[in-house]
């Protein structure tokens, strides 16, 4: 047993369609949500930057004690996981790899589509995770669709100008014959009928679903004790660097359940010398 909160950390609010996931799966834990909000989007940022802000990130959870850190963001997972993994003392998971396994797993004719922010597509973090993962050689399809972001965080997904965006950011997918589509950016979930709609044949990837199951499969049983705990019903503090009057709708809409009001916390102390608020 071990009764310290899994930290949680998204560039914005995209995270939180991870954090429904994970509070699905272990609703028994404390969770301490971070959302960079006064600096997203991350998808449009250079790597070192990337790699800054994650860091910052990282070292503010473990100083809030987490057990356990989820990197909830597609983008500082493929291009700062190694730099947190490096820094943390505590397991972290990133979205690329749970995401990867599945889609190798789930593929049928090896064509397998992946979408998300400018920044993952080139890194090219998911062809290169994907194809390490499989002995077969597998086709991968990239495009990234910068603008789903502000749609998802618009509640959009039933929107015409949404239709019109999503058929022309998806419309090469058509010829390429992909069984599977990795929604490789925490935001698109919250599209997933949009996109099905777009490609109705094709298998979707909710990254959070595969990074909760393990997370699950860490706590219980990668140690010789399990890290689970079994407070009455799931504890959720929520950090933002900068507080905006829709979050709460907006968190209501990515969870499902409304939340407590988030605390507004500054990241620019937790660079390389300093660790405090
Ligand atoms: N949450 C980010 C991701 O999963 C998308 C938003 C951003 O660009 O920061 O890549």
């Amino acid at each position: 047993m071990n009764s310290n909160p899994i930290g949680v950390f998204d560039s914005g609010v995209g995270g939180l369609s991870v954090l429904r996931h994970l509070v699905r799966l272990l609703p028994n834990e404390e969770y301490i949500y971070l959302g960079d909000t006064a600096r997203v989007p991350y998808g449009n940022k250079s790597e070192e930057t990337i790699i800054e802000y994650t860091e910052q990130a990282v070292r503010f959870l473990l100083q809030k004690g987490a057990k356990l850190i989820v990197i909830a963001c597609n983008t500082a997972s493929a291009l700062a996981l190694k730099q947190a993994e490096l820094l943390s003392p505590v397991p972290v998971i990133g979205m690329i790899i749970p995401a990867s396994h599945a889609a190798v797993r789930l593929t049928q004719n090896g064509k397998i589509g992946v979408i998300g922010t400018r920044a993952t597509m080139n890194s090219n973090a998911y062809p290169t995770t994907i194809q390490h993962l499989s002995e077969k050689t597998l086709i991968v399809f990239s495009n990234p669709c910068p603008l789903f972001v502000p749609l998802a965080e618009e509640g959009f997904h039933n929107h015409p100008a949404a239709q019109l965006i999503a058929s022309e950011y998806l419309a090469g997918f058509h010829t390429t014959n992909v069984d599977t589509l990795v929604m490789g950016c925490t935001h698109y979930p919250l599209l997933t009928s949009l996109i099905a709609h777009e490609l109705p044949e094709v298998r979707l990837i909710d990254c959070g679903e595969y990074a909760a199951i393990e997370a699950e499969r860490l706590l219980n049983y990668d140690r010789n004790e399990p890290m689970i705990h079994q407070y009455s019903s799931p504890q959720i503090t929520f950090f933002l660097t900068d507080t905006t009057t829709t979050f709460l709708e907006i968190a209501e809409r990515f969870l499902g359940f409304s939340v407590s009001l988030p605390e507004r916390i500054s990241l620019e102390h937790f660079g390389n010398t300093g660790n405090s608020i």
